[in-house]
């Protein structure tokens, strides 16, 4: 864990943990097993079965898909509404998964889910005036995801002394970060039109033109009181060197990792959370997250949270064809407000 240039925040002290925006008492409960769990096992199963078969000495799989994406593409919102099709998208979602090597990446966006930005938004406002607000941003990667949110929470409340750490794995894209100086015709490292979701007016007010027009640069405003840190989120002395927060966002890296190291990763990630506080956690594994949630009795909250689960259609969108997709959020699941849910208060 090299590099940290400032020290890790002082742990806040502890806050009553009371309910997130909106939950209810039963979302605390770890709910029975049901039908969603027989059909999830036998549906497990028949795709385990279909990856293994070899008919003709060739894994028939991704002709399969294929197909089923083709005829996937023509069905309606209605159809794809059916209890059938979402069974039967899940189904080949894990077929994806069984045949896909995760690995990381470095994508991201600007303004990457509006609806998650006003949420962070909404809690950051909660906090009396001239107070601290301490975040960390794991994965970080170029920056973007932070400074779309710093610029957001120091936009809408200036009075907040806003104190960040950042952390990524690689030490190339991590210096990208700090230095927060974009192309606008060349994709680089993280491999996506990172501007694509932000308006004309948000780049004025984050950005300066630099290199002839070429490149933006981050305001230096808004790079104040970030400490930057080379460090795995899922090392054991990533508490020593972070501390405690107000809020920590984790998001889209632990869904390129095996579910049992994710899981691993978002418990160490649980105890950066001050008691009270918020973990912003999408792109993950869906299982793992509610999983985790259920056990540590996270409090989901209920705010804006169909919003944010529509909010990036790099996920949405993805769901079933990528292992990162996001299946379409089913009220009719007994346990849909701790699954869907991507930010929750910690006790
Ligand atoms: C897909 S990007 C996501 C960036 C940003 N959080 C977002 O949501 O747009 C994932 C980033 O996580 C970083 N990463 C992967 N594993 C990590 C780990 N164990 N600890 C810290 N960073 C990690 C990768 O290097 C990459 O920059």
């Amino acid at each position: 864990m090299i590099d940290g240039t400032m020290r890790a925040a002082p742990p806040t002290p502890r806050a009553p943990a009371g309910p997130g925006i909106g939950a209810t008492l039963t979302d605390r409960r770890r709910p029975p097993l049901s039908s969603d769990h027989g059909v999830k096992t036998i549906l497990r199963s028949a795709a385990a079965r279909l990856v293994r078969a070899r008919p003709l000495g060739k894994s028939p799989v991704n002709a399969y898909l294929r197909l089923n994406r083709r005829i996937w593409s023509h069905l309606t919102p209605s159809i794809m509404a059916l209890t059938a099709a979402r069974a039967y998208g899940a189904f080949l979602h894990r077929l994806v998964e069984l045949r896909t090597a995760r690995r990381q990446y470095f994508g991201t966006f600007f303004f990457r889910n509006r609806a998650q930005l006003r949420l962070v938004r909404k809690l950051a406002e909660r906090r009396p005036v001239g107070s601290t607000f301490t975040m960390a941003f794991l994965g970080c990667s170029n920056g973007a995801e932070l400074y779309s949110v710093l610029w957001t929470i120091r936009s809408a409340r200036p009075d907040l002394r806003v104190i960040s750490h950042a952390v990524d794995i690689s030490e190339d894209i991590l210096a990208l970060a700090r230095e927060g100086l974009y192309s606008l015709t060349s994709p680089g490292l993280v491999g996506e039109a990172i501007f694509a979701r932000t308006t004309g007016e948000e780049a004025k007010a984050m950005f300066d033109a630099a290199a002839a027009g070429h490149q933006v640069r981050i305001k230096p405003w808004l790079q104040e009181g970030i400490a930057w840190h080379l460090g795995d989120a899922a090392s054991e002395d990533i508490l020593g060197l972070l501390g405690t927060h107000d809020m920590v966002l984790a998001n889209n890296f632990l869904c390129h990792m095996d579910p049992p190291h994710a899981e691993r990763c978002l418990r160490a990630i649980a105890r950066l959370v001050a008691p009270g506080g918020h973990v912003v956690v999408s792109g993950v594994d869906l299982d793992v997250r509610t999983s985790v949630a259920l056990d540590l009795r996270w409090i989901p909250v209920l705010d804006l949270m169909e919003d944010v689960h529509e909010g990036d259609p790099s996920l949405r969108n993805a769901w079933p064809w990528e292992y990162w997709g996001l299946e379409p959020l089913d009220k009719r699941r007994h346990d849909w407000r701790v699954r869907y849910a991507s930010v929750f208060q910690l006790r």
